[in-house]
């Protein structure tokens, strides 16, 4: 059977993925300095385990879908996955494979649970999801990992809240577990910290709520997932919203975890910085 190893979370700022090819020589800069070294624990675990699939809760920018039509959760179902986002500089990389039977088994155990998910047969992903797996595989060795991306709306209200994202997470979680091959399942949940991009509070951190958060996902994630879309874009910024992304990955680890190792760092861009390794120990 499937099994969920454990799940990884971290911000997924375009401007980390301009950075990302430049790592060795920005140790030395100040700026990047404690940014990078946060992840040295978390890529010493994730080779150790060495799954077979990453399932990556991010959300989409206006890349592979606008405005004019907004899923509010949508699952890629496609043999690869190509970087389309020309933000920031961001470099040329290796495609993603895919793993369709997988995103079909997902797509019918949570559509059994009354969760509907958007199905992409071909699907672009942009920097939420690009940056984590070029941070987390460093050099962009991801090529033997397959993918699913899983998609939820962040960018056009209403936003599925909080509490509908972990439970969609917990479906998620029940799915993989009752898949009848023997694969290692990585979830990795990105976005966030607080942040805020634009308007009257664009710049806006809060370092006492995120660290708040990155206490009590560990143990109590269900405190947070009873915050309302409205309070969490109060507490973290309307892009902080991002948040949702974490608690879906922590829905999925069903159960007790084990903290691995976090990060925390204010900031890069507009936006702090979070990093988590929590181990599945159910
Ligand atoms: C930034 C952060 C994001 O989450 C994003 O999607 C784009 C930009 C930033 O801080 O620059
Ligand atoms: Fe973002």
């Amino acid at each position: 059977m499937a099994k969920i190893i454990g799940g990884l979370t971290t911000s997924h700022i375009p401007a980390i993925g301009g950075a990302v090819p430049q790592e060795d020589s920005l140790r030395g800069d100040p700026y990047w300095k404690s940014f990078f070294q946060g992840y040295d624990k978390a890529r010493q675990w994730l080779h150790a385990q060495n799954p077979d699939v990453a399932v990556v809760i991010y959300n989409d920018h206006g890349l592979n879908f606008f405005l004019d039509k907004m899923p509010a959760f949508a699952i890629g179902a496609a043999p690869e996955y190509r970087n389309a986002d020309e933000g920031w500089g961001i470099p040329t990389i290796p495609p993603f494979q895919g793993d369709p039977e997988l995103s079909w088994h997902i797509i019918n155990s949570v559509s059994a649970e009354d969760f509907d998910l958007t199905t992409c047969q071909e699907m672009l992903v942009d920097h939420g999801f690009t940056v984590p797996m070029s941070l987390f595989w460093k050099g962009n060795t991801y090529g033997n990992v397959k993918t699913i991306p899983v998609c939820i709306n962040t960018v056009q209200h209403p936003l599925p809240s909080p509490q509908r994202c972990y439970r969609l997470g917990q479906a998620i979680g029940r799915a993989i577990a009752s898949y009848p091959k023997d694969l290692k399942v990585v979830i990795l949940g990105t976005g966030g910290m607080s942040h805020q991009l634009d308007g009257e509070r664009a710049g806006f951190i809060n370092k006492s709520f995120d660290q708040m958060c990155m206490e009590k996902i560990v143990d109590q994630p269900e405190e947070l997932a009873n915050i309302s879309m409205h309070d969490l874009v109060k507490q973290a910024g309307a892009q902080g919203a991002e948040f949702i992304l974490w608690l879906t990955m922590r829905g999925a680890l069903q159960g007790k975890v084990k903290k691995i190792h976090s990060n925390y760092h204010v900031a890069i861009s507009n936006t702090a910085t979070g990093l988590l390794v929590l181990e599945n120990t159910t």
